[in-house]
């Protein structure tokens, strides 16, 4: 049985390390793998970093895809993996999360008559502006097993009318990740990460020493956080005339915010500010090391929301919406939607100051999610099942 995996940008990293990891200690003897990276990412810090980290073999092939539009990403892609679908010949191609590489990877190979695969099936946001909306529903309809990590997810592909025996219900496989990395992660000091990878090389921290429950961190990478120039004027506004107030904050800079604020002229303003911390975008066991002593995290990134919620971290994200609602609070999770209106945000940010941690762990949440999917991807192939 020959499994072709493909991931392309950042978040793609942590899904893909824990299925590669149980391939090699599984079933190494009866699967044949190939690790395909389309490029999308290619920043030392945005890809090969979390490479080393998570243990992730070096992938056989590299599209080296780069930036660019939405359509010449999704399109570059299928071109270049065609050609390697046609000459590997997989089985099955496996592809995860959201990005422009998996809805890319999903179509060529349905294409190209080969059976599909899809871990981290079945979110939904409701959001048909987003573009991860868009390549999930693409790439869940295309689907032959759909492997969703929570029963939100199983009841939306139902709603869809995806076949029952499609709809496997595994876990989230970020957890895997989480479990394996907590400890190396717990290692590390706050202030070595935030030195070590400071944006502004001139820039004098300020402070001596992060202590565990008393600083802030935020991440924003999303098109409706970043590309409008009053949203994001707002939003940093409030980061610094408020936020950093209270307690430091660490910023580590998506290379897109990076060029927004640039651009709209607010970087001067935020390395100005003693209390802000600016990094490059950080590490695995790094961002996981913050995760586990920030007092609060504000986001835009889908994947620290689920981290939040099994670490208890109160956390704020700013988006209207969001595709994991088992992370929210009303669902026992430990975030809370706030969009970007600095009004709503504010409100929410001074009711969470007053939240203690509290760890919550949904069902299959449990670090064996990747064991899950091998087992049922050798099952439905040994059995000849959807065929
Ligand atoms: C992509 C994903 C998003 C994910 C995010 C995490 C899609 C549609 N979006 O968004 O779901 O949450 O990654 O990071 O696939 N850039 C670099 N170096 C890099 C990568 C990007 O400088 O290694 C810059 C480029 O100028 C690029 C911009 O960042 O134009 C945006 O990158 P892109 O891959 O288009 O989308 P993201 O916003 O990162």
């Amino acid at each position: 049985m020959k499994i072709l995996s493909v991931v392309g940008a950042r978040p793609n990293f942590m899904k893909i390390a824990p299925f590669c990891r149980a391939l090699r200690h599984g079933k190494a003897n009866v699967i044949e793998h190939v690790l395909v990276h389309t490029g999308q990412h290619y920043d030392e810090n945005m890809s090969d970093a979390f490479f080393k980290e998570l243990g992730i073999p070096k992938p056989d092939v590299n599209l080296g895809i780069g930036s660019g539009t939405h359509a010449e990403q999704v399109g570059n892609t299928m071109i270049a993996f065609e050609k390697v679908i046609r000459e590997r010949h997989p089985d099955w191609v496996v592809v995860v999360g959201d990005v422009n590489a998996t809805c890319a990877c999903s179509i060529t190979a349905k294409k190209e008559g080969v059976k599909l695969a899809h871990i981290e099936a079945g979110l939904r946001s409701g959001d048909i502006s987003m573009p991860e909306e868009i390549n999930r529903l693409v790439t869940d309809r295309l689907s032959d097993l759909l492997f969703a990590p929570d029963r939100l997810s199983c009841e939306n592909l139902n709603r869809e009318g995806v076949p029952k025996e499609r709809i496997k219900f595994v876990g989230n496989i970020m957890i895997d990740t989480l479990e394996a990395n907590r400890s190396q992660a717990e290692r590390l000091s706050l202030m070595d990460v935030v030195v070590t990878h400071a944006l502004d090389l001139k820039q004098d921290p300020g402070i001596d020493v992060l202590l565990d429950g008393r600083f802030a961190v935020i991440t924003l990478h999303r098109p409706s956080n970043v590309d409008d120039r009053r949203t994001l004027t707002d939003i940093v506004g409030f980061l610094t005339n408020e936020v950093a107030r209270d307690m430091p904050l660490i910023w580590p800079v998506h290379p897109r915010t990076l060029e927004r604020l640039n651009k709209f002229d607010l970087w001067n303003g935020i390395i100005a500010s003693p209390n802000i911390l600016t990094t490059k975008p950080l590490g695995y066991h790094e961002m996981l090391r913050m995760n586990l002593g920030a007092k609060v995290i504000l986001t835009d990134s889908g994947g620290l929301q689920e981290e939040c919620c099994v670490l208890g971290t109160p956390c704020l994200t700013l988006r209207w919406n969001t595709e994991r609602p088992v992370t929210l609070r009303e669902h026992g999770g430990a975030s809370s939607l706030v969009g970007n209106d600095v009004k709503k945000i504010r409100e929410e940010y001074k009711s969470i100051l007053e939240n203690e941690r509290q760890p919550r762990r949904p069902e299959l949440w449990d670090g064996h999610t990747a064991e899950r999917i091998l087992d049922e991807l050798v099952e439905t192939c040994t059995n000849h099942r959807l065929t």
